[in-house]
């Protein structure tokens, strides 16, 4: 866990701090525990401790593994969008081998990228503030040498390479994660129709993790979070959405990647359609006032009363 890699990273670009303001602002109690869980614990109990680096990725490929294995899916894809020099991408698929020795889930990894850096910016919702045209080239051939099997890179704007992509995409390896990072609104608007396939082709609740929502001048009006709510009002069936009450159920509530992480909500999954969702066994709900009995299925024809 704590190799040269993590602690090079750790110390880069003056992460530490931030490391250590989310870190050391948690409850001492749990740190210390961290240590243990750092030096002894399973994969699992590193990903619920925020142990791994790019907790953003390691938390939403788990979910999706664990997602499709309770749904008998032996395989799933996850996805990167703006893949720049590959730093991420080639950390998504270190966490994907760990995840699948973790669920038994074969877990592929594509990413998408220009291959020659950012396009022009298109008006003040592109954050131009921020990012401009040729910002985040990538070395192609470098990247693809250096990725393992589970990895390809799809090359070109997503506006072209997505809907040969989505054709591609089979319903027993489904879309599990989706990673956006392409900075502008303009070019989040092009992601999001990897969205707008099958339902079968996505987990029913499919994380999205939106990594340009968090600087200062990111608001509702421009950036991802614009693209994200034309996207919801222009879908009636896909939503995407905060994750739902993710702070509350974290061991670290103050990281950062929390507030990042979306879901993709696939309200026409069979799923969540009443006449495929059928379940075999009836819910039921426990009474612990009483003394627990299994229910007594009334008689046909019995007096309600008297039973
Ligand atoms: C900040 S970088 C990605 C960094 C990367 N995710 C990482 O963690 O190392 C943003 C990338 O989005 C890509 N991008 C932006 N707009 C795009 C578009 N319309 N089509 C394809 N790629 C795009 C750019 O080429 C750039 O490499």
């Amino acid at each position: 866990m704590l190799n040269a890699y993590v602690l090079g990273r750790a110390f880069s670009d003056g992460k530490y701090r931030k490391i250590f303001r989310e870190r050391l602002s948690e409850p001492l109690h749990l740190n210390l525990l961290s240590l243990g869980v750092a030096l002894f614990g399973s994969y699992r109990t590193k990903v619920e401790f925020d142990l791994m680096v790019r907790q953003q990725y390691a938390f939403p490929v788990l979910f999706a593994a664990d997602a499709a294995k309770k749904l008998g899916l032996s395989k799933i894809v996850v996805l990167e969008f703006g893949v720049a020099t590959g730093a991420g991408l080639m950390n998504l698929c270190q966490l994907a081998e760990r995840t699948e020795r973790e669920t038994g889930v074969t877990i592929e990894v594509v990413g998408f990228d220009t291959g020659t850096g950012m396009p022009p910016a298109l008006d003040y919702r592109d954050l131009p503030e921020y990012f401009q045209e040729g910002d985040f080239p990538m070395d192609f051939e470098a990247l693809r040498q250096a990725l393992p099997p589970r990895a390809r890179l799809v090359i070109g704007p997503v506006e072209e390479t997505i809907p040969d992509f989505l054709a591609t995409v089979m319903e027993d390896a489904p879309i599990g994660f989706i990673s956006i990072d392409v900075d502008y609104y303009s070019s989040a608007v092009h992601t999001l129709p990897i969205l707008t396939g099958r339902p079968e082709q996505y987990l029913p609740i499919t994380p999205v993790y939106l990594d340009d929502v968090a600087m200062d001048g990111a608001n509702p009006w421009n950036g991802e979070l614009l693209a994200v709510a034309e996207f919801n009002v222009a879908q009636p069936l896909r939503k995407v959405a905060p994750f739902t009450l993710l702070r509350s159920k974290r061991i670290f509530k103050n990281a950062g990647w929390i507030d990042r992480m979306y879901a993709a909500h696939i309200h026409n999954h069979p799923t969540r359609t009443p006449a495929t969702a059928k379940r075999a066994e009836k819910a039921l709900i426990r009474n612990e006032y009483l003394r627990y009995k299994a229910p007594i299925q009334p008689q046909p024809g019995s007096n309600r009363a008297g039973a």
